[in-house]
């Protein structure tokens, strides 16, 4: 299924990749920024009923099943991710699926996990109602989206160099805004391979509301670091990501 005509967010035809990537420690995001900050986040998942948003190809039931949980179940709207990962967990339960209307009867989990998925709607109000809806009184909702200062910014020339700009210049024709921090916006970024991922990125403020709005209490909130480990397999991504936050995680509760 192709989630829109421009081939953006084309998951289906960057499913394999993925999948091979992930699984060998390839994607610097997940292994040394995103998924650190997910592990340091997760509540008890002992005897969970653990439902995986956007699971991709879903590694990360991998990372889950360590914590006992009763059962995982993974939702993905890409049907190529979600046939990988039948293959490749079977002892999880696979669905595709759009997470504005899920295929599931409400309170029928515990605890749901969603690693970068959400900021690829922009309803995110009718995303959040649909989460509250399928959660169990007291069940925990963990996810992580991009964060404004790395996916809102604008890249810039200065000095022969680019630059991921974000900030403003007054000059004497008035002020130049770089990159949009507070907006809720569709911000377009390409990776190599000509992969493109269209996202919709909002700052903190923004999220807090929606999920206050939606009768989410909130219990944790963090910006990503990349850790110490990555300094030996690549030391300018480090510095990177260790200064400039490249997603953010909410823990919040139903
Ligand atoms: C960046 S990938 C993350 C995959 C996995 N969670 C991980 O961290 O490796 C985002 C995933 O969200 C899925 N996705 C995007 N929009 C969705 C929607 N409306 N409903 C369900 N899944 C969606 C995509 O197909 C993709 O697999």
């Amino acid at each position: 299924m192709n989630m829109n005509e421009n081939n953006v967010n084309d998951y289906d035809a960057f499913a394999e990749k993925r999948h091979y990537e992930v699984t060998n420690g390839m994607k610097k995001s997940l292994r040394f920024v995103e998924k650190p900050m997910m592990i340091s986040m997760l509540p008890e998942l002992e005897g969970k009923r653990i439902l995986m948003l956007g699971c991709g190809t879903a590694e990360e039931s991998e990372l889950l099943s360590k914590y006992n949980p009763k059962k995982i179940t993974g939702i993905d709207i890409s049907e190529e991710s979600i046939k990988i990962a039948k293959e490749s967990y079977p002892n999880c339960d696979f669905y595709v699926g759009d997470m504005l209307s899920l295929p599931f009867d409400n309170n029928e989990f515990d605890f749901i996990f969603s690693s970068l998925a959400i900021s690829h709607v922009e309803d995110k109000d009718k995303a959040f109602k649909e989460l509250y809806r399928v959660l169990d009184n007291d069940g925990e909702l963990l996810f992580s989206v991009g964060h404004p200062m790395r996916f809102a910014t604008k890249k810039i020339e200065y000095n022969n160099k680019y630059y991921h700009a974000i900030g403003f210049e007054v000059g004497a024709d008035g002020v130049e805004v770089i990159g949009n921090y507070m907006s809720h916006t569709k911000q377009v970024n390409y990776f190599k391979d000509n992969e493109v991922l269209e996202e919709f990125i909002a700052p903190p403020s923004y999220f807090f509301e929606v999920l206050l709005k939606n009768n989410f209490e909130i219990e944790n909130f963090k910006e990503s670091q990349c850790i110490e480990e990555c300094i030996n397999v690549d030391e300018a991504y480090y510095k990177r990501f260790h200064e400039i936050p490249q997603f953010m995680a909410f823990l919040v509760k139903k």
